[in-house]
């Protein structure tokens, strides 16, 4: 098995304004000076933060990622934010797929492939997400669901440049985190389809996510089929990330 290092990724969904992001980063600056972290240290704020934040993280060592991209270069497509505006803003990851994003705003596989292409194509990595719903789970299609979704999401990727987050729609801001052992065993599953999918399959970043927070993040982390988490909730707290990233 490849050693990755790990990452802690902190998604903030439609939450903290360019004050509550500000001061969020520098008590975490802050707590993180003369510390050396093991582990990569990710944000996904809002677009409207992220100029700031990149000015305000610049020579930290934490990298910031976008929550969504168009999928399209540039263009007559209102409200939307292309890959190469984000980069100038200071993204180096795009999140694509979050199951927000499918369930809410109904994007689909095909959609998804086009905005993974383009994320890579403009130089960014895209954390591209997956995961099953409770239904799914209960009538035994989780490792059926997801890895449709990967196969759909990632035909014909281009470089090495991916990550991948399981994040079981049922445990996504419920409380209810998977087990280690639930996460383990969709981990295997999805490192055994990209393995087989690419030559460099092995060395792909495998993040969990849902309900992740201080208290169960050790035992997670402590899977080697873990490569990292994505965390929503416990992530708006600058204490809560830092426990997470320091357990
Ligand atoms: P919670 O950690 O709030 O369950 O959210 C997980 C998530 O969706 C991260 O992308």
């Amino acid at each position: 098995m490849a050693v990755i290092p790990q990452i802690i990724a902190g998604n903030w969904k439609m939450n903290l304004t360019l004050s509550q992001g500000a001061e969020f980063i520098d008590i975490l600056l802050s707590r993180l000076s003369g510390k050396e972290l093991s582990r990569q240290l990710l944000l996904a704020p809002n677009f409207t933060l992220l100029s700031m934040l990149a000015q305000r993280c610049a020579g930290s060592g934490i990298a910031l990622a976008a929550q969504n991209c168009a999928f399209q270069e540039a263009g007559a497509f209102t409200g939307e934010t292309s890959v190469a505006m984000l980069k100038d803003a200071g993204a180096a990851y795009v999140l694509v797929g979050h199951s927000e994003r499918r369930q809410i705003f109904g994007e689909r596989d095909d959609l998804l492939r086009q905005k993974v292409r383009a994320v890579a194509g403009g130089g960014l990595r895209p954390i591209f997400c997956v995961g099953e719903t409770l239904d799914q789970r209960q009538g035994g299609e989780a490792f059926e669901v997801v890895i449709s979704q990967l196969r759909s999401g990632l035909v014909e990727f281009p470089n090495r440049q991916l990550i991948v987050a399981y994040e079981p729609v049922w445990a996504i801001g419920t409380g209810q985190t998977a087990t280690p052992e639930d996460a383990r065993s969709m981990h295997v599953h999805i490192r055994k389809f990209l393995e087989a999918q690419f030559p460099w399959g092995e060395r792909v970043p495998i993040l969990y996510g849902g309900s992740a927070k201080p208290e169960n993040a050790a035992e997670l982390l402590a899977q080697p089929e873990v490569n990292g988490l994505l965390v929503g909730g416990a992530s708006l707290d600058p204490e809560s990330f830092l426990q997470i990233a320091l357990v």
